[in-house]
């Protein structure tokens, strides 16, 4: 009885102390996902901007939400473009994703990462660099083409790489996708591309 009346005391001052953010554009923002210091939780900051929702990495740099599962405790992110003719990820100046250490969100470890125009150097680290390697199904296709004969490689993004950023640069690797949940033999039509962070919950 005491926890019951313990758990719905909790349960009104969650609720009070942190109102569901409103709807941006036609997308819902589920608790603790915050678009405002005013609503949601503000640890949990993404941006609602021109009715788009948006999440901003360390370097200022704004990536589409493409979906949310506040069950999971997961979203998705659009990778970056690669820009047209070059085998260059628009975020390759600010040396890729890179999320602050301090905020409560991760990259998950159902990501699987290509790495494009890589050079040699980078073979020693655990990659997939083969001529079997997902990558190379990228590079005949549309926004990859720009990479096509380049070294690349994959990856899966578990724990034994760090969570927090997938990296490219000028002389490693230049561009970079991902891909969230990907089976062995699924053909690139029904890739499902993006980028899944996840968040610690907030309490
Ligand atoms: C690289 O990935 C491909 C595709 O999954 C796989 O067939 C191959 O065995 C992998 N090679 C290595 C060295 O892990
Ligand atoms: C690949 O990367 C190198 C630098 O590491 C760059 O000079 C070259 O232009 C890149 N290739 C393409 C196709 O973008
Ligand atoms: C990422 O966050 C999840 C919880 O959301 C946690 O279980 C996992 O340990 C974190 N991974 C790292 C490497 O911090």
């Amino acid at each position: 009885m005491v926890h019951a009346i313990l758990f719905l005391i909790v349960l009104v001052t969650q609720v009070s102390a942190y109102p569901v953010c409103p709807k941006c554009g036609k997308t819902k923002v589920p608790h603790p996902l915050s678009t405002d210091e005013n609503c949601g939780d503000p640890r949990y900051r993404i941006y609602c901007n021109d009715g788009v929702l948006e999440f901003m990495s360390v370097q200022a740099l704004y990536y589409k939400i493409l979906k949310i599962n506040p069950k999971t405790k997961k979203l998705v992110i659009k990778p970056p473009s690669i820009e047209e003719d070059t085998c260059y990820s628009s975020d390759l100046y600010q040396g890729g994703l890179m999320l602050d250490e301090s905020l409560p969100f991760n990259i998950s470890t159902r990501n699987t990462v290509m790495l494009f125009n890589c050079s040699d150097n980078i073979l020693l680290s655990p990659l997939n660099c083969s001529s079997s390697s997902f990558c190379r199904e990228f590079e005949e296709f549309g926004e990859g083409c720009g990479c096509k004969g380049t070294l690349c490689c994959h990856y899966l993004k578990d724990s034994s790489m760090t969570s927090h950023r997938i990296r490219v640069r000028v002389g490693g690797c230049t561009a970079y996708t991902s891909v969230v949940n990907k089976q062995a033999d699924d053909s690139i039509e029904s890739w499902n591309f993006g980028i899944e962070l996840q968040w610690l919950p907030p309490f």
